[in-house]
Protein backbone atom coordinates (compact mmCIF):
# COMPACT_ATOMS: atom_id res chain seq x y z
CA UNK A 1 0.00 0.00 0.00
CA UNK A 2 1.36 3.51 -1.31
CA UNK A 3 0.46 6.56 0.83
CA UNK A 4 2.14 9.12 -0.80
CA UNK A 5 5.19 8.78 -3.52
CA UNK A 6 7.96 8.62 -0.72
CA UNK A 7 5.86 6.85 2.20
CA UNK A 8 4.82 2.52 1.95
CA UNK A 9 2.75 0.45 4.60
CA UNK A 10 4.60 -2.13 5.74
CA UNK A 11 2.30 -3.60 8.59
CA UNK A 12 0.70 -6.47 9.14
CA UNK A 13 -3.08 -8.37 9.62
CA UNK A 14 -3.72 -10.31 12.36
CA UNK A 15 -6.46 -12.95 12.33
CA UNK A 16 -5.34 -15.45 14.82
CA UNK A 17 -5.21 -13.10 18.25
CA UNK A 18 -7.90 -14.19 20.39
CA UNK A 19 -8.31 -11.33 22.39
CA UNK A 20 -6.34 -7.57 21.62
CA UNK A 21 -4.69 -6.71 25.06
CA UNK A 22 -5.67 -9.95 26.43
CA UNK A 23 -9.74 -8.21 26.96
CA UNK A 24 -11.34 -7.31 23.85
CA UNK A 25 -12.98 -9.73 21.22
CA UNK A 26 -11.90 -8.52 17.77
CA UNK A 27 -13.71 -10.49 15.61
CA UNK A 28 -12.62 -9.22 12.49
CA UNK A 29 -8.55 -9.66 13.52
CA UNK A 30 -6.63 -6.57 14.27
CA UNK A 31 -4.14 -4.77 11.79
CA UNK A 32 -0.93 -3.60 13.02
CA UNK A 33 0.47 -0.94 11.17
CA UNK A 34 3.79 0.37 10.28
CA UNK A 35 5.07 2.58 7.66
CA UNK A 36 8.42 3.46 5.84
CA UNK A 37 9.58 7.00 4.67
CA UNK A 38 11.65 7.08 1.46
CA UNK A 39 14.34 10.22 1.18
CA UNK A 40 17.48 11.05 1.19
CA UNK A 41 17.39 9.66 4.70
CA UNK A 42 14.90 6.48 5.43
CA UNK A 43 12.80 6.30 8.38
CA UNK A 44 11.06 3.40 9.77
CA UNK A 45 7.44 4.12 11.75
CA UNK A 46 7.32 1.63 14.10
CA UNK A 47 7.65 -1.69 14.46
CA UNK A 48 4.81 -4.68 14.60
CA UNK A 49 3.53 -7.35 17.32
CA UNK A 50 6.33 -10.55 18.35
CA UNK A 51 4.08 -13.35 16.03
CA UNK A 52 5.05 -11.04 12.60
CA UNK A 53 8.30 -10.57 13.06
CA UNK A 54 9.63 -11.90 9.62
CA UNK A 55 6.54 -11.02 7.37
CA UNK A 56 7.46 -7.36 9.06
CA UNK A 57 10.85 -7.87 8.12
CA UNK A 58 9.79 -8.93 4.82
CA UNK A 59 7.36 -6.38 4.09
CA UNK A 60 9.97 -3.88 5.14
CA UNK A 61 12.86 -5.19 2.72
CA UNK A 62 10.57 -5.23 -0.66
CA UNK A 63 9.84 -1.71 0.16
CA UNK A 64 13.17 -0.62 0.97
CA UNK A 65 14.27 -1.88 -2.51
CA UNK A 66 17.89 -2.81 -1.17
CA UNK A 67 18.45 0.32 0.65
CA UNK A 68 19.48 0.34 4.42
CA UNK A 69 16.77 2.67 6.56
CA UNK A 70 18.76 5.21 8.97
CA UNK A 71 16.02 5.86 11.60
CA UNK A 72 13.57 3.92 13.62
CA UNK A 73 10.77 6.21 14.53
CA UNK A 74 9.11 4.60 18.24
CA UNK A 75 5.96 6.37 18.67
CA UNK A 76 4.64 3.60 21.22
CA UNK A 77 6.27 1.21 23.33
CA UNK A 78 2.98 -0.95 23.94
CA UNK A 79 4.10 -4.53 22.63
CA UNK A 80 2.02 -4.85 19.90
CA UNK A 81 3.81 -2.24 17.88
CA UNK A 82 7.43 -2.31 19.95
CA UNK A 83 7.97 -5.99 19.96
CA UNK A 84 10.28 -6.17 17.18
CA UNK A 85 12.89 -3.45 18.58
CA UNK A 86 15.28 -5.61 18.86
CA UNK A 87 14.81 -7.83 15.62
CA UNK A 88 14.86 -4.54 13.84
CA UNK A 89 18.37 -3.65 15.24
CA UNK A 90 19.90 -6.75 14.55
CA UNK A 91 18.33 -6.68 11.20
CA UNK A 92 19.94 -2.89 10.43
CA UNK A 93 22.70 -2.14 13.25
CA UNK A 94 23.57 0.81 11.26
CA UNK A 95 19.98 2.65 12.04
CA UNK A 96 19.49 5.12 15.02
CA UNK A 97 16.69 4.71 17.27
CA UNK A 98 14.51 8.03 17.22
CA UNK A 99 11.90 7.78 20.32
CA UNK A 100 11.05 9.89 23.63
CA UNK A 101 13.07 9.78 27.05
CA UNK A 102 10.35 7.70 28.96
CA UNK A 103 10.14 5.31 25.77
CA UNK A 104 13.48 4.92 26.46
CA UNK A 105 12.99 4.20 29.84
CA UNK A 106 10.45 1.61 28.86
CA UNK A 107 13.10 -0.44 26.24
CA UNK A 108 15.18 -0.55 29.15
CA UNK A 109 12.83 -2.29 31.14
CA UNK A 110 11.41 -4.51 28.33
CA UNK A 111 14.53 -5.71 26.56
CA UNK A 112 16.97 -4.58 29.17
CA UNK A 113 19.07 -2.39 27.12
CA UNK A 114 18.13 1.51 26.10
CA UNK A 115 20.27 1.52 22.97
CA UNK A 116 22.71 4.57 24.40
CA UNK A 117 24.84 4.41 21.55
CA UNK A 118 22.14 4.32 18.20
CA UNK A 119 19.42 6.99 19.93
CA UNK A 120 18.16 10.21 19.23
CA UNK A 121 15.64 11.54 22.47
CA UNK A 122 13.26 13.75 20.64
CA UNK A 123 10.50 15.90 22.62
CA UNK A 124 7.33 17.94 21.93
CA UNK A 125 8.69 20.44 19.26
CA UNK A 126 11.92 18.77 18.24
CA UNK A 127 12.36 18.19 14.48
CA UNK A 128 14.36 15.73 12.16
CA UNK A 129 14.97 16.03 8.87
CA UNK A 130 14.89 13.38 5.77
CA UNK A 131 15.55 15.22 2.75
CA UNK A 132 12.66 17.37 1.79
CA UNK A 133 10.51 15.16 4.79
CA UNK A 134 11.10 17.00 7.82
CA UNK A 135 9.38 15.10 10.73
CA UNK A 136 8.31 17.34 13.77
CA UNK A 137 7.28 15.41 16.66
CA UNK A 138 4.43 16.23 19.20
CA UNK A 139 4.17 15.17 22.92
CA UNK A 140 0.74 12.54 22.93
CA UNK A 141 1.39 11.73 26.89
CA UNK A 142 -1.03 9.29 28.18
CA UNK A 143 -2.86 8.49 24.35
CA UNK A 144 -2.83 6.16 26.26
CA UNK A 145 0.64 5.54 27.89
CA UNK A 146 2.94 8.29 28.95
CA UNK A 147 5.48 8.10 26.49
CA UNK A 148 3.79 8.45 22.74
CA UNK A 149 4.90 10.68 20.47
CA UNK A 150 3.15 11.98 17.36
CA UNK A 151 4.90 12.53 14.43
CA UNK A 152 3.41 15.10 11.32
CA UNK A 153 5.57 15.02 8.13
CA UNK A 154 5.22 18.40 6.94
CA UNK A 155 6.09 17.65 3.38
CA UNK A 156 3.53 15.31 2.66
CA UNK A 157 1.34 16.63 5.40
CA UNK A 158 0.75 13.45 7.26
CA UNK A 159 0.03 12.73 10.87
CA UNK A 160 1.00 9.70 12.20
CA UNK A 161 -1.02 9.16 15.04
CA UNK A 162 0.33 6.53 17.26
CA UNK A 163 -3.15 4.96 18.57
CA UNK A 164 -5.39 7.80 18.07
CA UNK A 165 -7.54 7.62 15.36
CA UNK A 166 -7.02 3.54 15.38
CA UNK A 167 -9.79 0.91 15.58
CA UNK A 168 -9.88 -2.85 15.54
CA UNK A 169 -10.23 -4.81 12.72
CA UNK A 170 -7.89 -6.10 10.09
CA UNK A 171 -7.23 -4.40 7.17
CA UNK A 172 -8.37 -6.84 4.68
CA UNK A 173 -12.08 -6.46 6.23
CA UNK A 174 -14.49 -4.51 5.49
CA UNK A 175 -16.72 -2.66 7.99
CA UNK A 176 -17.93 0.47 9.20
CA UNK A 177 -14.82 2.67 10.59
CA UNK A 178 -16.82 4.73 13.58
CA UNK A 179 -18.41 1.49 15.16
CA UNK A 180 -14.90 -0.29 16.07
CA UNK A 181 -13.28 2.27 16.18
CA UNK A 182 -15.68 3.61 18.94
CA UNK A 183 -15.08 0.67 20.60
CA UNK A 184 -11.35 0.75 20.48
CA UNK A 185 -11.45 4.02 21.67
CA UNK A 186 -14.01 4.08 25.06
CA UNK A 187 -12.21 0.54 25.36
CA UNK A 188 -8.28 1.73 25.17
CA UNK A 189 -8.49 5.58 25.59
CA UNK A 190 -11.32 6.42 27.23
CA UNK A 191 -9.87 7.46 30.52
CA UNK A 192 -7.81 10.06 28.68
CA UNK A 193 -9.87 12.74 27.19
CA UNK A 194 -8.34 15.83 28.51
CA UNK A 195 -5.21 14.16 26.87
CA UNK A 196 -7.11 13.53 23.57
CA UNK A 197 -8.43 17.10 23.87
CA UNK A 198 -4.59 18.79 24.23
CA UNK A 199 -3.38 16.78 21.22
CA UNK A 200 -6.51 17.73 19.04
CA UNK A 201 -5.86 20.75 19.84
CA UNK A 202 -2.32 20.81 18.61
CA UNK A 203 -3.49 18.77 15.64
CA UNK A 204 -5.66 21.85 14.58
CA UNK A 205 -2.61 23.95 13.85
CA UNK A 206 -1.52 21.50 11.00
CA UNK A 207 -1.99 21.45 7.87
CA UNK A 208 -3.57 17.78 7.69
CA UNK A 209 -4.10 15.94 4.68
CA UNK A 210 -3.22 12.12 5.84
CA UNK A 211 -3.35 9.92 9.37
CA UNK A 212 -1.37 7.19 9.28
CA UNK A 213 -2.37 5.82 12.80
CA UNK A 214 -1.21 2.39 14.18
CA UNK A 215 -4.19 0.58 13.84
CA UNK A 216 -6.81 0.62 10.99
CA UNK A 217 -7.14 1.85 7.91
CA UNK A 218 -4.97 5.47 6.87
CA UNK A 219 -7.64 7.74 7.05
CA UNK A 220 -7.32 10.72 3.58
CA UNK A 221 -10.90 11.76 2.85
CA UNK A 222 -13.44 13.67 4.68
CA UNK A 223 -10.60 13.97 7.95
CA UNK A 224 -13.40 16.59 9.05
CA UNK A 225 -15.51 13.51 10.67
CA UNK A 226 -12.82 11.26 12.47
CA UNK A 227 -11.49 14.48 13.70
CA UNK A 228 -15.03 15.52 14.67
CA UNK A 229 -16.26 12.04 16.69
CA UNK A 230 -12.30 12.25 18.40
CA UNK A 231 -13.67 15.63 19.63
CA UNK A 232 -17.02 14.41 20.52
CA UNK A 233 -15.85 11.00 22.26
CA UNK A 234 -12.77 12.93 24.04
CA UNK A 235 -15.22 15.97 25.40
CA UNK A 236 -17.47 13.14 26.44
CA UNK A 237 -20.39 14.82 24.33
CA UNK A 238 -23.72 13.45 23.19
CA UNK A 239 -22.44 11.63 19.72
CA UNK A 240 -26.26 10.34 18.61
CA UNK A 241 -29.30 10.55 20.21
CA UNK A 242 -31.31 8.04 22.21
CA UNK A 243 -31.36 5.89 25.27
CA UNK A 244 -29.05 2.92 26.02
CA UNK A 245 -30.49 0.34 28.30
CA UNK A 246 -28.25 -1.84 30.17
CA UNK A 247 -29.20 -4.81 32.29
CA UNK A 248 -29.00 -7.86 33.71
CA UNK A 249 -31.45 -10.46 34.18
CA UNK A 250 -31.69 -13.56 36.36
CA UNK A 251 -34.93 -15.27 35.65
CA UNK A 252 -36.35 -12.71 33.09
CA UNK A 253 -38.40 -10.12 35.13
CA UNK A 254 -35.94 -7.68 34.95
CA UNK A 255 -35.87 -8.16 31.08
CA UNK A 256 -39.69 -7.84 30.79
CA UNK A 257 -39.53 -4.60 32.49
CA UNK A 258 -36.87 -3.48 29.87
CA UNK A 259 -38.60 -4.58 27.37
CA UNK A 260 -41.61 -3.23 28.20
CA UNK A 261 -39.28 0.54 29.41
CA UNK A 262 -38.06 -0.04 25.21
CA UNK A 263 -41.33 -0.28 23.78
CA UNK A 264 -42.44 2.90 25.50
CA UNK A 265 -39.52 4.80 25.02
CA UNK A 266 -40.19 4.08 21.32
CA UNK A 267 -43.51 5.20 21.52
CA UNK A 268 -42.87 8.77 22.84
CA UNK A 269 -40.67 9.00 20.01
CA UNK A 270 -36.78 8.32 21.56
CA UNK A 271 -35.08 8.22 18.08
CA UNK A 272 -33.02 5.04 18.63
CA UNK A 273 -33.15 2.68 21.88
CA UNK A 274 -30.45 0.14 22.54
CA UNK A 275 -30.83 -2.50 25.11
CA UNK A 276 -27.90 -5.02 25.99
CA UNK A 277 -27.79 -7.52 28.33
CA UNK A 278 -24.72 -7.31 29.99
CA UNK A 279 -24.00 -11.24 30.76
CA UNK A 280 -24.32 -12.37 27.39
CA UNK A 281 -23.48 -8.92 24.71
CA UNK A 282 -19.62 -7.52 24.75
CA UNK A 283 -19.35 -5.79 27.28
CA UNK A 284 -16.63 -3.47 25.60
CA UNK A 285 -19.84 -2.86 22.84
CA UNK A 286 -22.17 -1.82 26.11
CA UNK A 287 -19.03 0.86 27.29
CA UNK A 288 -19.10 2.15 23.74
CA UNK A 289 -23.09 2.53 23.69
CA UNK A 290 -23.25 4.26 27.15
CA UNK A 291 -20.71 6.97 26.25
CA UNK A 292 -22.35 7.46 22.79
CA UNK A 293 -25.94 8.78 23.89
CA UNK A 294 -26.73 11.06 26.54
CA UNK A 295 -29.35 9.00 28.05
CA UNK A 296 -29.40 5.72 29.93
CA UNK A 297 -31.03 3.43 32.14
CA UNK A 298 -29.27 0.58 34.18
CA UNK A 299 -31.79 -2.08 35.40
CA UNK A 300 -30.21 -5.07 37.62
CA UNK A 301 -31.37 -7.48 40.39
CA UNK A 302 -30.02 -7.07 43.58
CA UNK A 303 -27.91 -9.50 45.11
CA UNK A 304 -25.64 -10.52 47.73
CA UNK A 305 -27.05 -7.36 49.34
CA UNK A 306 -25.54 -5.55 46.21
CA UNK A 307 -25.78 -5.91 42.85
CA UNK A 308 -25.58 -8.06 39.93
CA UNK A 309 -21.87 -9.05 38.99
CA UNK A 310 -22.03 -8.40 35.16
CA UNK A 311 -23.82 -4.62 36.40
CA UNK A 312 -20.68 -4.13 38.50
CA UNK A 313 -18.41 -4.84 36.27
CA UNK A 314 -19.94 -2.71 33.41
CA UNK A 315 -20.78 0.29 35.94
CA UNK A 316 -16.93 -0.09 37.53
CA UNK A 317 -16.00 -0.05 33.30
CA UNK A 318 -18.02 3.37 32.89
CA UNK A 319 -16.73 4.87 36.19
CA UNK A 320 -12.96 4.24 35.68
CA UNK A 321 -13.25 5.62 32.04
CA UNK A 322 -14.37 9.23 33.30
CA UNK A 323 -18.35 8.69 32.71
CA UNK A 324 -19.56 12.14 32.63
CA UNK A 325 -22.61 14.65 31.24
CA UNK A 326 -25.41 11.69 31.44
CA UNK A 327 -29.09 11.34 32.40
CA UNK A 328 -29.08 8.22 34.28
CA UNK A 329 -32.49 6.24 35.10
CA UNK A 330 -32.35 3.30 37.15
CA UNK A 331 -34.44 0.10 37.31
CA UNK A 332 -33.75 -2.33 40.25
CA UNK A 333 -35.38 -5.88 41.15
CA UNK A 334 -35.40 -7.21 44.31
CA UNK A 335 -37.58 -10.28 46.24
CA UNK A 336 -37.26 -9.23 49.43
CA UNK A 337 -35.21 -6.16 50.13
CA UNK A 338 -33.95 -4.50 46.82
CA UNK A 339 -30.75 -2.09 47.24
CA UNK A 340 -29.35 -2.24 43.63
CA UNK A 341 -30.68 1.00 42.84
CA UNK A 342 -28.59 2.60 45.64
CA UNK A 343 -25.86 0.65 45.23
CA UNK A 344 -26.09 1.19 41.40
CA UNK A 345 -26.41 5.58 42.45
CA UNK A 346 -23.33 5.15 45.13
CA UNK A 347 -21.22 3.71 42.60
CA UNK A 348 -21.71 6.44 40.04
CA UNK A 349 -21.10 9.11 42.96
CA UNK A 350 -17.85 10.53 41.95
CA UNK A 351 -18.82 10.87 38.06
CA UNK A 352 -19.20 14.81 37.02
CA UNK A 353 -22.76 16.17 35.80
CA UNK A 354 -25.08 13.07 35.80
CA UNK A 355 -28.86 13.77 36.22
CA UNK A 356 -30.53 11.04 37.51
CA UNK A 357 -34.29 10.60 36.76
CA UNK A 358 -37.00 11.72 39.33
CA UNK A 359 -38.17 8.34 38.98
CA UNK A 360 -37.14 5.30 39.77
CA UNK A 361 -38.61 1.42 39.08
CA UNK A 362 -38.89 -0.59 41.89
CA UNK A 363 -39.35 -4.09 41.30
CA UNK A 364 -40.33 -7.04 43.83
CA UNK A 365 -39.65 -9.92 42.07
CA UNK A 366 -42.54 -9.37 39.03
CA UNK A 367 -44.10 -6.64 37.36
CA UNK A 368 -47.00 -5.32 39.15
CA UNK A 369 -49.35 -2.37 38.24
CA UNK A 370 -47.48 0.22 40.54
CA UNK A 371 -44.16 -1.17 38.54
CA UNK A 372 -45.68 -0.67 35.18
CA UNK A 373 -46.52 2.82 36.04
CA UNK A 374 -43.42 3.84 37.37
CA UNK A 375 -41.88 2.50 33.52
CA UNK A 376 -44.28 4.74 32.03
CA UNK A 377 -43.31 7.56 34.32
CA UNK A 378 -39.92 6.58 33.84
CA UNK A 379 -40.33 6.76 29.35
CA UNK A 380 -42.30 10.27 29.94
CA UNK A 381 -38.99 11.94 31.82
CA UNK A 382 -37.00 10.39 29.42
CA UNK A 383 -38.47 11.48 26.44
CA UNK A 384 -40.04 14.74 27.76
CA UNK A 385 -37.40 16.72 24.45
CA UNK A 386 -38.45 14.11 22.35
CA UNK A 387 -41.93 14.78 22.73
CA UNK A 388 -41.85 18.49 22.91
CA UNK A 389 -39.19 18.63 19.57
CA UNK A 390 -41.70 15.95 17.16
CA UNK A 391 -44.79 18.28 15.77
CA UNK A 392 -47.55 15.19 16.32
CA UNK A 393 -46.75 14.80 20.41
CA UNK A 394 -45.45 18.53 21.05
CA UNK A 395 -47.52 20.76 23.89
CA UNK A 396 -47.06 24.09 22.28
CA UNK A 397 -48.96 25.82 25.09
CA UNK A 398 -46.78 24.81 27.95
CA UNK A 399 -46.17 28.41 29.77
CA UNK A 400 -44.11 26.27 32.27
CA UNK A 401 -41.58 27.29 29.65
CA UNK A 402 -41.45 30.54 31.35
CA UNK A 403 -40.50 29.17 34.17
CA UNK A 404 -37.26 28.34 32.70
CA UNK A 405 -35.98 32.00 32.77
CA UNK A 406 -33.28 32.39 34.63
CA UNK A 407 -33.82 35.16 37.19
CA UNK A 408 -31.46 36.71 40.01
CA UNK A 409 -33.45 37.96 43.33
CA UNK A 410 -33.02 41.49 44.68
CA UNK A 411 -34.24 44.19 46.92
CA UNK A 412 -35.03 47.64 45.50
CA UNK A 413 -34.91 50.02 48.04
CA UNK A 414 -36.77 53.73 47.94
CA UNK A 415 -37.97 56.31 50.78
CA UNK A 416 -41.74 58.18 50.41
CA UNK A 417 -39.87 61.02 52.41
CA UNK A 418 -40.88 59.49 55.26
CA UNK A 419 -39.33 56.32 55.64
CA UNK A 420 -37.00 53.86 53.57
CA UNK A 421 -38.71 51.06 52.06
CA UNK A 422 -37.51 47.78 50.58
CA UNK A 423 -39.13 45.13 47.99
CA UNK A 424 -37.99 41.80 46.76
CA UNK A 425 -37.92 42.22 42.55
CA UNK A 426 -36.59 39.49 40.29
CA UNK A 427 -37.59 41.04 37.22
CA UNK A 428 -34.16 43.25 36.44
CA UNK A 429 -32.15 43.09 34.09
CA UNK A 430 -29.37 45.34 32.15
CA UNK A 431 -31.11 46.48 28.48
CA UNK A 432 -28.29 48.19 26.94
CA UNK A 433 -24.27 48.75 27.92
CA UNK A 434 -23.57 52.10 26.20
CA UNK A 435 -24.63 53.72 28.26
CA UNK A 436 -25.82 51.11 31.01
CA UNK A 437 -29.65 50.84 31.37
CA UNK A 438 -31.31 48.78 33.96
CA UNK A 439 -34.71 47.56 33.78
CA UNK A 440 -36.90 47.09 36.88
CA UNK A 441 -40.61 45.71 36.94
CA UNK A 442 -42.34 46.53 39.51
CA UNK A 443 -46.14 45.13 40.13
CA UNK A 444 -48.26 48.08 40.84
CA UNK A 445 -50.01 46.48 43.41
CA UNK A 446 -46.58 47.24 45.28
CA UNK A 447 -46.49 50.51 47.35
CA UNK A 448 -42.50 50.47 45.65
CA UNK A 449 -43.99 51.09 42.63
CA UNK A 450 -45.90 54.03 43.59
CA UNK A 451 -42.67 55.51 45.20
CA UNK A 452 -40.32 54.75 42.64
CA UNK A 453 -42.64 56.63 39.98
CA UNK A 454 -42.99 59.80 42.57
CA UNK A 455 -39.40 59.90 43.36
CA UNK A 456 -37.43 58.76 40.39
CA UNK A 457 -34.85 56.82 42.05
CA UNK A 458 -34.27 53.44 43.53
CA UNK A 459 -31.31 51.40 44.77
CA UNK A 460 -30.80 47.53 43.47
CA UNK A 461 -29.38 45.11 46.14
CA UNK A 462 -27.91 41.63 44.81
CA UNK A 463 -28.54 39.27 47.59
CA UNK A 464 -26.09 36.86 47.19
CA UNK A 465 -26.72 32.86 48.27
CA UNK A 466 -25.64 34.06 51.72
CA UNK A 467 -29.16 35.71 52.42
CA UNK A 468 -31.41 33.94 54.60
CA UNK A 469 -35.79 33.79 54.64
CA UNK A 470 -35.64 36.26 56.94
CA UNK A 471 -34.27 38.80 54.62
CA UNK A 472 -37.31 37.55 52.23
CA UNK A 473 -39.97 37.79 55.28
CA UNK A 474 -38.60 40.98 55.92
CA UNK A 475 -38.77 42.47 52.32
CA UNK A 476 -41.56 40.30 50.97
CA UNK A 477 -45.05 39.62 51.85
CA UNK A 478 -46.00 42.66 53.31
CA UNK A 479 -46.44 46.66 52.68
CA UNK A 480 -44.04 49.14 53.05
CA UNK A 481 -47.28 51.32 53.10
CA UNK A 482 -48.12 50.19 56.58
CA UNK A 483 -44.77 48.53 57.83
CA UNK A 484 -41.24 50.01 58.50
CA UNK A 485 -39.14 47.40 57.04
CA UNK A 486 -36.23 48.70 58.84
CA UNK A 487 -37.58 49.33 61.80
CA UNK A 488 -35.19 46.71 63.15
CA UNK A 489 -32.25 47.64 60.96
CA UNK A 490 -29.38 49.66 63.18
CA UNK A 491 -26.61 51.68 61.89
CA UNK A 492 -28.23 52.12 57.95
CA UNK A 493 -25.65 53.31 55.30
CA UNK A 494 -26.82 55.18 52.10
CA UNK A 495 -25.81 55.69 48.84
CA UNK A 496 -25.07 59.00 47.27
CA UNK A 497 -28.88 59.42 46.35
CA UNK A 498 -29.44 59.45 50.09
CA UNK A 499 -31.51 56.12 50.12
CA UNK A 500 -30.11 53.15 52.32
CA UNK A 501 -28.60 50.11 50.70
CA UNK A 502 -28.12 46.23 52.49
CA UNK A 503 -24.47 46.41 54.31
CA UNK A 504 -24.60 42.49 54.10
CA UNK A 505 -26.88 39.62 52.29
CA UNK A 506 -25.83 41.49 49.04
CA UNK A 507 -22.56 40.89 46.78
CA UNK A 508 -23.34 44.47 44.95
CA UNK A 509 -25.80 47.28 44.71
CA UNK A 510 -26.12 50.01 42.06
CA UNK A 511 -28.38 53.54 42.15
CA UNK A 512 -30.45 53.98 39.49
CA UNK A 513 -32.31 57.09 38.12
CA UNK A 514 -35.58 56.46 36.10
CA UNK A 515 -35.37 57.76 32.57
CA UNK A 516 -37.91 56.44 31.21
CA UNK A 517 -41.85 54.69 32.50
CA UNK A 518 -43.62 52.00 30.20
CA UNK A 519 -46.72 51.22 31.47
CA UNK A 520 -47.35 46.94 31.00
CA UNK A 521 -51.02 47.39 32.44
CA UNK A 522 -50.15 45.13 36.22
CA UNK A 523 -46.81 46.19 35.84
CA UNK A 524 -44.79 49.38 35.60
CA UNK A 525 -41.45 49.01 33.74
CA UNK A 526 -38.67 51.57 34.83
CA UNK A 527 -35.50 51.96 32.31
CA UNK A 528 -32.88 53.89 34.14
CA UNK A 529 -29.18 54.99 34.25
CA UNK A 530 -26.80 53.74 36.95
CA UNK A 531 -25.67 56.46 38.87
CA UNK A 532 -23.56 54.48 40.99
CA UNK A 533 -22.48 50.67 41.55
CA UNK A 534 -20.38 48.88 44.23
CA UNK A 535 -19.25 45.62 44.79
CA UNK A 536 -19.22 43.85 47.89
CA UNK A 537 -18.41 40.35 47.85
CA UNK A 538 -17.39 38.07 45.10
CA UNK A 539 -20.62 35.38 46.53
CA UNK A 540 -22.46 34.48 43.63
CA UNK A 541 -25.75 36.18 43.09
CA UNK A 542 -29.19 34.60 44.53
CA UNK A 543 -31.02 33.28 41.74
CA UNK A 544 -34.39 32.42 41.94
CA UNK A 545 -33.96 28.01 41.33
CA UNK A 546 -31.58 28.69 44.47
CA UNK A 547 -33.79 30.24 46.19
CA UNK A 548 -36.75 27.75 45.80
CA UNK A 549 -34.31 24.90 46.34
CA UNK A 550 -32.13 26.12 49.13
CA UNK A 551 -33.53 28.71 50.79
CA UNK A 552 -37.55 28.57 50.73
CA UNK A 553 -38.86 26.85 53.90
CA UNK A 554 -41.16 23.54 52.50
CA UNK A 555 -44.45 25.02 52.24
CA UNK A 556 -47.13 22.91 55.50
CA UNK A 557 -49.19 20.93 52.87
CA UNK A 558 -49.60 17.95 55.38
CA UNK A 559 -52.86 16.55 54.92
CA UNK A 560 -54.27 19.81 52.69
CA UNK A 561 -56.06 19.92 49.86
CA UNK A 562 -55.45 22.71 47.24
CA UNK A 563 -52.86 24.81 45.46
CA UNK A 564 -49.46 26.20 46.98
CA UNK A 565 -47.52 29.12 45.86
CA UNK A 566 -44.41 28.17 44.24
CA UNK A 567 -42.72 31.63 45.45
CA UNK A 568 -43.83 32.32 49.13
CA UNK A 569 -45.17 29.08 50.23
CA UNK A 570 -48.87 30.01 50.51
CA UNK A 571 -51.24 27.47 50.88
CA UNK A 572 -55.06 27.95 48.88
CA UNK A 573 -57.04 25.38 49.96
CA UNK A 574 -59.82 24.37 48.18
CA UNK A 575 -60.56 21.93 44.99
CA UNK A 576 -60.11 24.66 42.13
CA UNK A 577 -58.13 27.48 42.16
CA UNK A 578 -59.67 30.72 40.48
CA UNK A 579 -58.07 31.69 37.57
CA UNK A 580 -57.70 35.26 38.51
CA UNK A 581 -56.16 34.47 42.19
CA UNK A 582 -53.07 36.89 43.60
CA UNK A 583 -51.05 35.31 46.28
CA UNK A 584 -52.53 37.55 49.12
CA UNK A 585 -48.59 36.70 50.56
CA UNK A 586 -46.95 37.76 47.40
CA UNK A 587 -48.96 39.21 45.12
CA UNK A 588 -48.13 36.35 42.29
CA UNK A 589 -50.95 35.28 40.06
CA UNK A 590 -52.63 31.62 39.76
CA UNK A 591 -49.71 30.30 37.28
CA UNK A 592 -47.43 30.43 40.19
CA UNK A 593 -49.58 28.03 42.30
CA UNK A 594 -49.33 24.05 41.90
CA UNK A 595 -51.96 21.55 42.89
CA UNK A 596 -50.48 19.79 46.27
CA UNK A 597 -49.15 16.74 45.98
FE1 LIG B 1 -1.83 -0.21 19.99
FE2 LIG B 1 -1.43 1.20 22.89
O1 LIG B 1 -1.05 -0.09 21.63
Amino acid sequence: MTISNDIKYVGVNDHSIDLFEGQYDVPNGMAYNSYVILDDKIAVMDTVDKNFTHEWLDNLANALGGRKPDYLVVQHMEPDHSANIVNFVNAYPDATIVSSSKAFTMMKNFFGKDFEEKRIVVAEGDTLSLGKHTLNFVAAPMVHWPEVIMTYDSFDKVLFSADGFGKFGALDVEEDWACEARRYYFGIVGKYGAQVQAVLKKAAGLDIQTICPLHGPVLNENLGYYLNLYNIWSSYGVETDGIVIAYTSVYGHTKKAVELLAEKLKANGCPKVAVTDLARDDMAEAVEDAFRYGKIVLATTTYNAEIFPFMREFINHLVERGFKNKTVGLIENGSWAPLAAKTMKGMLEGCKNLTFTDTTVKILSALNDESKAQIDALADELCMDYKAIREETANKNDLTALFKIGYGLYVVTSNDGRRDNGLIVNTISQVTSSPNRVAVCINKDNYSHHVIKQTGIMNVNCLSVEAPFSVFECFGFRSGRNVDKFENSENLVRSDNGLVFLSKYINAFMSLKVEQYVDLDTHGMFICTVTEARVLSDKETMTYTYYQENVKPKPETEGKKGYVCKVCGYVYEGDELPEDFVCPLCKHGAADFEPIS
